[in-house]
C-alpha cells in the first residue's frame, strides 16, 4: 500500500466552450470544444474527523452531499478507493471562476480538479482513463448520460474534435481565435433539454434527424474552417448552427435575443454553447478589440457577466453587469 501523502495539494481544471456540435454529439456525431480560461481549484489539506467541503455551491461533509451533488460525492469516494485510502482526515476547498449551470462545463471541470487534487496529496500518478472514468461517475449524475464532451475539453489544452465512437482528437487552428462568452444569468437545464430532443426525436424522427444531419454538416465544415483559419466561413457556421439549435427547442428568447445584439455589432458569429434553455452565447470576432466592443454592447442588452479571451494569448476580460472591467 502507498503510504504517501502531502501535507496540501492542489489539482485545477478549465471550463468548456462547444463551438458546434452540441446535442448531436449525444447521437454519435462529431462535435468541436475548447477551454475557456476561467478555472476550478481544489485545494485539499489534511484535517482530522470527516472528509468536509468547501465551495459556493455547498459546504459540509462529504456524506451530505445529496441531490445534483450525489455524483460528485460518488466520485470522490472511488477516487480515495483507487488510492488504497480511507475517506477521512481531508477537507477540500474549491475556489471558482466558473458559473454553475451555464454550459460551460462547470461540474465536469470541478471532479476534474478534485480528483487531480487527491491523487496528487496521495501522490498518485493519475492516467486519462482513470481521470475519465472517475469523473464520468460524477457527469452521469449531473447529466443523465453524458456523451463525454465536457470531460474531454476540461482537461485538455486546446481545442478537440469529438465523437463518442472516436474519442477526442486534437484541432489545431493556424491563427488565434477570438471569443466573447455571455451569460444570460438564467440557470440552464441540460439533462431537461437533452430529454427533450430525445422526445422530440421520438415524436418525429424524420423532421429531428434532418436537422442533426444538418448540424453533423456545419460541424464538418466547421473544423475545415478552423484547420485553415477561415474565420469569416466559421462565423457563418455558427449562426446556421444556432439557428438549427433553435429548431430542436433548446434555446431560449434571452439567448436568442443576445446572439442577435452580437450579430447586429461586429461579432463575425454567434450561437448559444452547451446544452441551452439558459445559460451562454458565444461569439467568435476577428480580434481582441471587436471582442471587447460586442462584450461591451452585450452587457449594455442584459447579459449578467462577459468574458472575452484569445486561444493564442493568456489575455482574458471579464465585463459585469454589477461591476466595471475586471
Ligand atoms: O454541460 P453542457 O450544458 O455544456 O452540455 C453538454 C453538451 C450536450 O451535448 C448538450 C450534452 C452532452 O452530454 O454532450
Amino acid at each position: 500500500m502507498n503510504m504517501r501523502k502531502r501535507p496540501e495539494a492542489k489539482g485545477e481544471a478549465h471550463g468548456k466552450l462547444i463551438l458546434v456540435g452540441e446535442h448531436i454529439v449525444v447521437y454519435n456525431k462529431p462535435a468541436i470544444a475548447l477551454p475557456i480560461p476561467l478555472m476550478i481549484r481544489a485545494s485539499i489539506k489534511e484535517h482530522p474527523g470527516e472528509v468536509s467541503i468547501s465551495s459556493n455551491i455547498y459546504t459540509g461533509n462529504l456524506n451530505g452531499m445529496q441531490g445534483r451533488l450525489l455524483g460528485l460525492y460518488k466520485c470522490i469516494n472511488e477516487a480515495f478507493w483507487r488510492c488504497n485510502k480511507p475517506v477521512e482526515g481531508l477537507h477540500i476547498d474549491i475556489t471558482s471562476e466558473l458559473p454553475d449551470g451555464r454550459g460551460l462545463g462547470s461540474s465536469a471541470a470541478a471532479a476534474t480538479a478534485i480528483v487531480r487534487g487527491i491523487y496528487d496529496f496521495f501522490q498518485r500518478s493519475l492516467s486519462e482513463e482513470e481521470l475519465y472514468s472517475l469523473v464520468e461517475l460524477a457527469e452521469t449524475y449531473a447529466h443523465g448520460k453524458p456523451s463525454g464532451i465536457d470531460m474531454m475539453t476540461v482537461s485538455r489544452d486546446g481545442p478537440i474534435i469529438f465523437q463518442k465512437s472516436i474519442g477526442a482528437l486534437p484541432l489545431i487552428a493556424p491563427c488565434a481565435l477570438y471569443f466573447v462568452v455571455a451569460d444570460t444569468g438564467i440557470v440552464g437545464d441540460t439533462k431537461k433539454a437533452v430529454n427533450h430532443v430525445k422526445n422530440i426525436k421520438a415524436q418525429r424522427p424524420f423532421a429531428i434527424d434532418s436537422i442533426i444531419n444538418q448540424i453533423e454538416d456545419i460541424v464538418i465544415k466547421a473544423k475545415e474552417a478552423v484547420l485553415r483559419g477561415d474565420l469569416i466561413l466559421l462565423g457563418d457556421l455558427l449562426y446556421k448552427n444556432h439557428e438549427e439549435l433553435k429548431k430542436l427547442e433548446v434555446s431560449h428568447p434571452k439567448l436568442d435575443h443576445l446572439v442577435e445584439i452580437a450579430m447586429n455589432t461586429v461579432a463575425l458569429g454567434a450561437k448559444l454553447t452547451g446544452g441551452g434553455m439558459g445559460g451562454c452565447i458565444m461569439a467568435l470576432t476577428k480580434d481582441m478589440n471587436d471582442a471587447g466592443i460586442v462584450s461591451r454592447e452585450l452587457i449594455r442588452e442584459g447579459a449578467k457577466e462577459v468574458w472575452y479571451f484569445s486561444t493564442a494569448s493568456k489575455e482574458r476580460y471579464r465585463l459585469s453587469s454589477e461591476l466595471n472591467e475586471g
